[in-house]
Formats: structure tokens, C-alpha cells, sequence
């Protein structure tokens, strides 16, 4: 089998592909979640980690389920499947298929309460509620919101919406013109906000904690009170975060590749992909520590850091209402180009195996989602109690963990063991199309040994083995 039968439409080119997929990656993930939880583990070891998983695991599994979509040209878990049976490997392949979708499911029901988050913020932003915000009272005015499950109810709600209404007009139509666009504009847009905390916020003190590399700390995570204690978990969540913010893992960026026309490179497009995702991350960080430190917050305040960090900058600068509402409003879109992707391996496998049309699959797989997210946005009021969570963590906190640093993780090992070991060595090098023999002999002992390894040394260190 060297080709497969097309049966969804295709990016209209290689550029469209790129812009996808880097729709994708870029997201909460970058600029929400990436903060914060750098914030917890306590700064630069932190990050080494997490450029390093990034560089050694996520840039091959990339690579890998791209040439495993592009290969199948269906949703992933026909694609697991078919090219599991062409290959005569096991059909329990199929699962990895599965898995991702279940995911994606539990991703989207807490990405977008945070998306109404940035929602509700683009509103506040534009009503000038963020003028002479100071670090209490930006925290207070963010916890309003948190606090009232009406508010983040309806939010979520909208999110939601919108997220259907793009997928059920297609992938292609609804997202590409959007994305090539917006990106730029982000990018420039977070450019400015780099460029306010050198003149405004402790940019050294930013910079320090952002990349002095403190080997003390790589097994450390701290409170928001700035008490640190000592623990095994930075490791596993900067591998998770890997994955969750390159979209890995879970057949995204396979349902992607699916999509993506046969002469692009693969291999040059996943560089493209990943470093304009970690050049967004960091700049996200270098716009938000400056501004952390100079107005006295601290760095592990949660997952409210960007939302309250950001607005006291845009209350003080010139220009700060309209410069605020496009940030928030940019932040929408890279949501919203984010969770398309979460919901397509899913809308992609109703709409072939059950001949459902696409309006109704969106239907459907939305109203789940939006239904798992009740409880996702409960957990910051009505449910925040210890009478409601598992394991000391909130359903959020929870479906957060599980997903990132367990789901995606095992998908992504399975990804690599499939691509490396169960499909044969013709199929991947046909695909890559590498023009370098050797090239391609260095992602094909990354995917067999460095990418699946790594990942097993980190689970294995998370559970006290190593
Ligand atoms: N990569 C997205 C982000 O960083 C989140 C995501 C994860 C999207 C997994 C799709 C699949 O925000």
C-alpha cells in the first residue's frame, strides 16, 4: 500500500499544512500554561528540561506521526489500523487511535474554560477595566471571575461554539485563510510586550529566572506562598508539557498530516513547527517574569499568572486598552486554532466510519466536551472543596494532570515504538523522503531508541525507579 484512498479534503499547499499545524501547537499551552507552571518549578532547570524533551522526543515523534497520517490519509484510527494491517503488525495498534481521541475530549473540556477566561478578558480589556491595576487588585479582579460558575459557564459555553463552527465547516475552509493571518500578528504583538517588560518590568531578574540553569532545582516545585519542597514531579511535567504543547501524542498533528499534500517536506516543516512554538513560549515568559517580579507577584501564583500579570502592564502603558483587547483577542484565536485540532481525530473518524456529516459530528463531539467541561469549571468555585477532589487535585487540576503528563506521553511512546519497530524501515524512509541518507538514519534511531527511552526514563523516575 503506498497510497491510501483520499478521502478528506487536502491543505491547498504546503504553506497551508505549515500554518495548521502551527495553529495547533501554539495556544493556552504557550502562553497560559507555559508560565505558570515554570513559575511552580521553580524557573530555568525547568525550562532546560522542557527545551530538551522538546529537541529529543517531541521534534521525532513529530516527525513521525506526520509521516504516519500523510501515509494512512485518515483519521488516526483508521490510519493506526490500516497501516498496522498493511504492516502486518497487531490491530491492537488501533488503540493508540482511541486513546488519542479520549483525550482529546478530556484536553478540550478544561482548554476551554480557560479559553472563556481570555474570553472574558477581552471584554474587560475593551471596557477599560484594567487602568491603574496593581498586583492585589489585578488578583482580586481575576478571581472575581473564577469565583462566579456562571460567568465561567457561559464562557465555556461560547468557546465551545465556536470551536464547533469551525469544525464542522471543515478544516480547510474554516481555518486556513484565519491562521495565516494571526500568527504573525501574535507574534509581533507578544515582540511589544518583550519589549514594555525590558523597559518597565526586572528584566534581568525575568531573564535570570528564565534561564540560569540551577541544578538544585530541577527536582523542586514551590507554592504560591514561595515555599519549595522537593519532588520528582518537574521532570514529568516538562516532558508532558512537550507534548502537549507541540499537540503530540493524541493524533492531532496525525489528523494533520493526513491532510497535508505529498510533496512538502516533512522533516523541514516539523523544525518550522517547533521552533516557532518554543520562540512564542518564550517570549511569553520573557514578557511576563519582568513584570512579575517588578510588581511584587510571585512566580508560582497558578494558573491565573498570565491573567494577572499581563493586565497590570496593560493598565500602565500607553495605548494599553487597545493594546490589551488584541492581545486578548489574539489569545482567542490561538485557543481557537488549538482546540480544532483536539476535537478533529474524533469529527474526522464520525464522519468516515459512520458516514456521519461533518455538522453533526461536530454536534455531537462538542456536546460531550462542553459536558466534561462543567466540571472543569466547578473546580474554581462550587467544587473546589476537598470533598471534590481526587488525589488532593481538582477535576481540573486532575483531567489537566492525567492528559499531559500520563495520556499524551504513552501516545507518544507508542507513536514511536509503531513508527520505529512495527512499520518497516521502507515505509518511513519512502515517506520522509529525506534527502539525506544520514539524516534519516538519525531520526530513525531517535524514533526507535532516544525518543521511546527518554520517555521511559521519565515515567520510571516519576514513579521512584530511577
Ligand atoms: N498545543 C496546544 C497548546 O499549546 C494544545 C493542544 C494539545 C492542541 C494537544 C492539540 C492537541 O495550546
Amino acid at each position: 500500500m503506498s497510497q491510501s484512498r483520499v478521502v478528506h479534503n487536502q491543505w491547498s499547499s504546503r504553506l497551508a499544512f505549515l500554518m495548521a499545524a502551527v495553529g495547533s501547537a501554539v495556544g493556552l499551552g504557550n502562553i497560559w500554561k507555559f508560565p505558570y507552571i515554570t513559575g511552580e518549578y521553580g524557573g530555568g532547570a525547568f525550562v532546560l528540561v522542557y527545551l530538551l524533551c522538546v529537541a529529543f522526543i517531541g521534534i521525532p515523534v513529530m516527525m513521525a506521526e506526520i509521516l504516519l497520517g500523510r501515509r494512512g490519509r485518515r483519521s488516526p484510527i483508521n490510519t493506526m489500523r490500516e497501516l498496522a494491517a498493511a504492516e502486518r503488525a497487531s490491530p491492537v495498534w488501533g488503540l493508540v487511535g482511541w486513546g488519542g481521541v479520549v483525550a482529546g475530549f478530556l484536553i478540550l473540556s478544561f482548554y476551554s474554560v480557560v479559553a472563556g477566561w481570555a474570553l472574558d478578558y477581552v471584554l474587560k480589556a475593551a471596557l477599560g477595566a484594567f487602568d491603574g491595576l496593581n498586583g492585589q487588585s489585578a488578583g482580586a479582579l481575576f478571581q472575581s471571575l473564577t469565583d462566579s460558575p456562571r460567568r465561567l459557564l457561559f464562557w465555556h459555553s461560547v468557546f465551545m461554539v465556536m470551536t464547533m463552527v469551525v469544525v464542522a465547516n471543515g478544516v480547510r475552509s474554516g481555518l486556513e485563510r484565519l491562521v495565516t493571518w494571526l500568527m504573525p500578528m501574535l507574534f509581533l504583538l507578544l515582540a511589544l510586550l518583550v519589549g514594555y517588560a525590558m523597559a518597565a518590568g526586572d528584566f534581568a531578574r525575568g531573564w535570570h529566572f528564565l534561564f540560569d540553569f540551577d541544578f538544585a532545582r530541577v527536582f523542586q516545585a514551590c507554592d504560591a506562598a514561595g515555599q519549595c519542597h522537593f519532588t520528582a514531579e518537574p521532570l514529568l511535567v516538562a516532558m508532558g508539557h512537550s507534548f502537549f504543547t507541540l499537540s503530540l501524542g493524541m493524533g492531532a498533528i496525525m489528523v494533520y498530516g493526513s491532510y497535508m499534500p505529498r510533496e512538502a517536506s516533512i522533516a523541514g516543516s516539523t523544525v518550522m513547527i517547533a521552533v516557532a512554538d518554543t520562540l512564542v513560549a518564550l517570549m511569553a515568559g520573557l514578557a511576563i517574569f519582568p513584570l512579575v517580579f517588578a510588581n511584587g507577584l510571585q512566580p508560582a501564583s497558578g494558573p491565573g499568572l498570565v491573567f494577572v500579570s499581563l493586565p497590570i502592564a496593560f493598565g500602565a502603558m500607553p495605548g494599553g486598552q487597545l493594546f490589551g483587547t488584541l492581545f486578548f483577542v489574539l489569545l482567542v484565536f490561538a485557543a481557537w486554532s488549538s482546540s480544532i485540532s483536539l476535537v478533529e481525530p474524533a469529527v474526522a473518524w464520525l464522519s468516515e466510519n459512520r458516514r456521519m456529516s461533518r455538522g453533526r459530528a461536530s454536534l455531537l463531539v462538542g456536546g460531550l466536551a462542553w459536558f466534561l467541561g462543567i466540571g472543569s469549571a466547578l473546580s474554581f468555585n462550587l467544587w473546589s472543596g476537598d470533598a471534590y477532589k481526587v488525589f488532593g487535585k481538582t477535576i481540573f487540576d486532575l483531567k489537566d494532570f492525567l492528559t499531559t503528563n500520563i495520556m499524551l506521553p504513552l501516545g507518544g511512546l507508542a507513536i514511536a515504538l509503531f513508527a520505529g519497530w512495527a512499520v518497516g524501515r521502507r515505509l518511513s524512509e519512502e515517506e520522509l523522503a529525506m534527502r539525506s541518507p544520514r539524516m534519516y538514519g538519525l531520526w530513525r534511531f531517535s524514533i526507535r531508541y532516544m525518543a521511546p527511552g527518554g520517555i521511559v526514563l521519565v515515567f520510571l523516575n516519576a514513579i521512584g525507579v530511577v
